[in-house]
């Protein structure tokens, strides 16, 4: 069963969003006695989490060592590429603070998105120890998620047939819906939804339109996106939808 409930959690700025956000990452590994698995996500919105983890407090307080780190979806560039979402959680925080064995980027030098999608399906499924998902054991501990101008998450684009997926754990999209305009891998819906807590970052102004859609419209991708367990919007007030006075 999916966990219905979406919690939305306002704060002031986007300052106040990613300490939040790196408040609950950091409970998030401290509950865990052991291993953690955070699926990380791209685009601008986490970018200021990203540095604040590699500052104090966060920094010192993180168990770096028991604490791995994976990514949603990716476009399909090398990891030095101004546009690769882990290049920009590496260069953030991650290539200063984590063992890099603790890292796992998407493979971006198979042949092709789809190939990169099984080769990363197939660290996924060696890490977790099962070739299928096990509702009592969550894959990540934590997936951080953000929402685009469409509608889309992760790299999964509202209308495309990658959103229906229901048996593979990654796919390739050969074409993106909304720039930049470059092949993705992306993790699919049951990956995703097999978390403890899934956490989106929504923060200003542009958000607010495609928020209120989001939270109106549940066949959007972002909408259609939920932890088994727990999930949490995380919104600045930019972002807000308007409140609808009686
Ligand atoms: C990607 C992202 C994507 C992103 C949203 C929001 O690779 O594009 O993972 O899902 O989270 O598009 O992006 P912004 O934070 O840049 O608005």
């Amino acid at each position: 069963m999916m966990g219905d409930k979406r919690d939305i959690v306002e704060v002031s700025d986007a300052e106040a969003l990613a300490d939040a956000a790196a408040q609950r990452l950091l409970a998030c590994i401290e509950a865990q006695p052991d291993r953690t698995a955070i699926c990380l996500t791209g685009g601008s919105s986490p970018k200021r989490l990203y540095q604040l983890l590699a500052e104090e407090p966060y920094r010192g307080r993180i168990p770096w060592p028991r604490v791995h780190w994976f990514i949603g979806d990716d476009r399909f560039v090398s990891l030095d590429d101004p546009l690769s979402n882990m290049g920009m959680a590496k260069r953030a925080f991650l290539d200063r603070c984590a063992p890099p064995d603790r890292v796992h980027p998407m493979p971006v030098d198979a042949a092709t998105p789809e190939a990169g999608a099984e080769r990363y399906a197939a660290a996924l499924k060696t890490f977790y120890g099962a070739d299928h998902l096990n509702p009592a054991k969550p894959l990540f501990d934590l997936v951080l998620m953000g929402i685009g101008p469409d509608g889309h998450t992760a790299s999964l684009f509202p209308g495309y047939p990658a959103i229906e997926e229901t048996s593979r754990w990654v796919v390739g999209v050969e074409q993106a819906h909304v720039a930049p305009f470059v092949p993705r891998i992306t993790l699919t819906l049951p990956t995703l939804a097999a978390c403890d807590e899934m956490l989106f970052l929504v923060s200003g102004h542009d958000k607010r339109a495609i928020l209120t859609r989001v939270l109106e419209d549940p066949t959007l991708p972002a909408a259609r996106a939920r932890s088994r367990n727990k999930t949490t919007f995380l919104v600045d007030a930019a972002a807000m939808p308007e409140r609808k006075h009686a």
